[in-house]
């Protein structure tokens, strides 16, 4: 089913080529059966697209549907190269190998990973496909940018295709500890993958320092600081590479990520979302304090932390509901994954246990929505909300919690933000909470819900000058001047 085309060509001749598990775009069937794709919110391609146009750009990752041979299209101004995943493909590949095996590992195992050789061998097999696809895309000396967990092979793969490439990799979520990576059975071989690139960035200095370290432990390669010296002998493609000048250098470093701040500001600024969140508030009938939770449901969010609390908050008689109410938002996620329907079963039991509880005909003490909602909507709430409780038990950034401090011009709302959020290391002036410890979380719910107008203002300036300085724009710019900057003397 994939296309014959053959890899080392060069194809189109794009000049920057992105590669990631999905396109950026969203498909939706008109009544007549046609397809229609409009670009995904997102903070990636929102970074990426005045490049993507503005360069010769090109865009390789999986449109979302399976069984289906799409030609290159363009949506948005985009140059779209869809690689096509059949539905075993998506089972082992992106629910099983992505998804049952690295993200709970990445994630500090909060859920027990496992270990399949056929989901390893259809990761494989997809990530070379992702790595022809871009080679096939990719311009003489062209700048390819591969992107997350699911594609940790594509560099060395890319690489051994097309040597003159400058090759680019940034990891969205965490990179783990060298004792727990270690059960990894392909351990060496997703180091090597990764080491295909000129620069391997991560969220915090903590992940690049833990991937340093499962270097030095499971290859043969040396590190100097931030820099890697790859050991020629170990990647045979390496030795008879015409670009290379003796030994090849692989830097590894942080880029936290952001959101397009500007942007997330200037709607919550927006007279319909400023109307929605005051009836948001009456809505939920003019409660005291409006506590929120937006997540995906996922079990690194910590959202079973967040409802203990809450509930035991409620039970102690510290707030009464419905004078004080919990939004949660969790928008469907990976749900033909097991520990995700099981999850979603934990959450949904819990909140009828909470609202039996402490809520009457008044009004609930949760409510609880699983859906996800347009950009609008999610700034109305962002603004709605008092306080924003953030409680992942690891998460990679976090970008709620940077959503919501460009939500609030106003300079209202405290954010409660879990320490294994790599947006602590951002966002200093957070309510910094352990999710683990249910009494510290507690307290800092109360020290939100009573802190002083003027305490509150003063924390979220400076959360607010945190966000809107650094966005994703500088993000990907410091990244790829970086990558430039490596790779000039080539
Ligand atoms: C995390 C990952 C992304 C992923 C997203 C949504 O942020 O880093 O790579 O796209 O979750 O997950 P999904 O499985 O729906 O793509």
């Amino acid at each position: 089913m994939a296309k014959n085309r053959s890899a080392g060509s060069t194809g189109r001749g794009h000049d920057f080529v992105v590669v990631a598990n999905r396109l950026p775009v969203d498909a939706t069937v008109d009544q007549d059966g046609t397809v229609q794709w409009t670009r995904s919110p997102g903070g990636l391609v929102t970074a990426l697209a005045p490049l993507m146009r503005s360069g010769d750009g090109a865009w390789v990752g999986w449109p979302g549907r399976t069984e289906e041979d799409l030609d290159p299209f363009e949506a948005d101004g985009i140059h779209l190269r869809p690689v096509p995943l059949t539905q075993q493909e998506v089972t082992d590949y992106y629910e099983g190998f992505s998804n049952a095996t690295l993200w709970p590992l990445y994630h500090d195992v909060i859920v027990p990973p496992e270990y399949h050789r056929h989901w390893w061998n259809t990761y494989r097999k997809v990530n070379e496909r992702f790595a022809t696809e871009a080679a096939d895309a990719a311009d003489e000396g062209a700048e390819v940018w591969v992107q997350d967990y699911q594609l940790q092979l594509v560099p060395a793969m890319l690489r051994r295709m097309r040597p003159d490439l400058r090759i680019g990799f940034f990891n969205h979520i965490p990179f783990p500890p060298v004792e727990l990576f270690g059960q990894l059975p392909w351990r060496s071989a997703v180091i090597e993958g990764l080491l295909g690139a000129d620069l391997v960035g991560f969220q915090r200095s903590g992940d690049a320092a833990n991937f340093l370290r499962a270097v030095r432990r499971f290859t043969t390669h040396s590190t100097r600081g931030n820099e890697i010296a790859i050991d020629p002998g170990t990647q045979a493609d390496d030795a008879d590479d015409a670009h290379n000048t003796g030994r090849r250098q692989v830097r590894a470093a942080a880029f936290p990520i952001s959101i397009d701040a500007a942007h997330f500001d200037e709607v919550a600024r927006s007279e319909p979302v400023l109307e929605r969140a005051a009836q948001i508030r009456r809505e939920l009938g003019d409660p005291r304090t409006v506590l929120l939770g937006v997540d995906r449901l996922d079990y690194t969010k910590g959202i079973r932390h967040r409802f203990k609390a809450f509930g035991e908050l409620l039970d102690e008689g510290k707030i009464t509901a419905p004078g004080t109410a919990l939004v949660q938002v969790a928008s469907p996620s990976r749900e033909r994954v097991e520990q995700y329907q099981a999850l979603r079963h934990q959450i949904e039991e819990s909140v009828g246990h909470i609202n039996g509880q402490h809520g009457s005909l008044a009004g609930a003490a949760i409510y609880y929505m699983h859906h996800s909602y347009p950009m609008e909507e999610m700034a109305a709430l962002y603004l709605a909300a008092d306080v924003m409780l953030v409680t992942s038990l690891r998460d990679g950034m976090n970008l709620v919690a940077k959503e919501y401090a460009a939500a609030r011009h106003d300079l209202g709302g405290v954010l409660v933000l879990s320490e294994f959020a790599g947006a602590a290391a951002d966002l200093p002036q957070a309510l910094l909470i352990n999710p683990h410890d249910i009494e510290g979380t507690k307290a800092a719910i109360m020290r939100a819900i009573d802190m002083p107008e003027r305490d509150r203002r003063r924390r979220m300036r400076a959360l607010r000058r945190r966000v809107m300085d650094n966005d994703v724009r500088q993000w990907a710019q410091a990244f790829l001047s970086t990558l430039q900057a490596l790779t000039q003397e080539r």
